[in-house]
């Protein structure tokens, strides 16, 4: 379907304030923001303005009952300097799942993936060229029905925001296993990218950090025995030719890198097995020299390695030098990313300026 957007462009861009080798993450804006409205009934007034500040009423009904749901992507540059988004159409189809759950209306797949195009097109000069370093994009819907009691709004507005960044960890990380706090129960939203998921998350991962890890590895809700992920990103463990990741079971993300990498690993021949990896396991394995590596992989970090995890009361210590399956992987996926390997699975949405349906 053909959309119809107005756009404005600004006449005062600040990318020259912008230090691309040294961009702190999630804290500097490109120029320009898309916004649609939900009416009830239709998608409409799609926009492309520059960033400013919303006025919404008190009640806007997001904030009291958390219906907010979404997405974090990717857009690099190839070589021949054509923006590239990576798994575009499958955050278009996970952000209508959690649109589902969440009782939101969904956005059709084609103006999801459109807005974003003609956003990043827009703004490709804040596409950051450096190694590790690309525009991260958020797309958001929240409930803007001005209304007090608990009921679905009728209207949504939908936003999508862009952000230079730069690596997102810069070394290896500690993760401590979470044997009190829960992130999702089977039948809640952890499956969702809902906005509360995060949020209940915060107070764990501060006790976390007071105790000098980075990031809560959240256990299954009933027996705090299986592993589920991690922060904002899954989590996989590599034994000896094995590589295990928690299945998908309604409570963790289904992540993009995630799939991505189950996707390059089975090509390499590698076994990969997502079933429901214990912590006594892991622990096991580790303790007889089998872990070689664990690493957590979602869009911000792409992949970040693991160094130590806490567990009853003790740590598990990993060697930083056999990290090198987790290397190779970061390797291919920035490759593909950068359109300097070969994407055979769909994977890449150029933009084409001259393809855009320009309003
Ligand atoms: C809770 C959670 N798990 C996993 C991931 C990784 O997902 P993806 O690889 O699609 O970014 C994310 C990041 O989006 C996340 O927030």
């Amino acid at each position: 379907m053909e959309y119809k957007f107005s756009t404005k462009v600004t006449s005062h861009s600040r990318i020259s304030e912008v230090d691309f080798n040294n961009i702190p993450f999630g804290k500097v804006f490109a120029d320009h923001i898309f916004t649609a409205d939900f009416d009830g009934t239709h998608w409409k007034d799609f926009s492309i303005r520059p960033l400013e500040k919303l006025p919404l009423h008190p009640a806007t009904m997001a904030w009291h009952y958390g219906q907010a749901i979404f997405e974090g992507m990717k857009a690099s540059i190839s070589d021949e300097g054509v923006p590239l988004l990576f798994r575009a159409k499958d955050h278009a189809k996970r952000f209508n799942t959690s649109a589902r759950r969440m009782c939101m209306p969904e956005i059709p797949e084609d103006l999801y993936v459109e807005s974003i195009k003609q956003l990043v097109s827009l703004d490709r000069k804040w596409i950051p060229l450096e190694e590790d370093s690309a525009l991260y994009l958020r797309p958001v819907m929240m409930a803007t029905d001005e209304f007090v009691g608990v009921r679905s709004s009728d209207t949504f507005k939908f936003m999508v925001m862009t952000l230079p960044s730069g690596p997102y960890y810069n070394k290896p990380i500690a993760l401590l296993v979470e044997e009190h706090f829960v992130r999702a129960a089977e039948g809640g939203v952890g499956e969702a990218k809902a906005a509360g998921n995060y949020g209940g998350s915060l107070y764990p991962t501060k006790l976390a950090k007071e105790k000098g890890y980075d990031q809560v590895m959240w256990m299954d809700a009933k027996e705090f025995k299986y592993v589920q992920e991690v922060g904002t990103m899954n989590i996989f463990f590599v034994l000896d030719n094995v590589v295990l990741t928690p299945n998908l079971s309604g409570t963790i993300l289904r992540g993009l890198t995630r799939d991505t990498i189950i996707t390059l690993l089975k090509e390499k021949g590698y076994t990969v097995e997502e079933r429901p990896v214990s912590m006594e396991e892991i622990a096991t394995a580790a303790s007889n020299g089998k872990l070689n590596e664990v690493f957590g992989a979602g869009t911000a970090a792409v992949i970040a390695n693991v160094q130590r995890i806490g567990y009853k009361g003790k740590d598990i210590l990993l060697d930083m030098d056999k990290t090198t399956l987790s290397k190779e992987l970061k390797s291919n996926i920035n490759g593909i990313r950068k359109g300097r390997i070969k994407d055979t699975h769909d994977w890449i949405t150029p933009i084409y300026q001259e393809e855009l349906m320009l309003s």
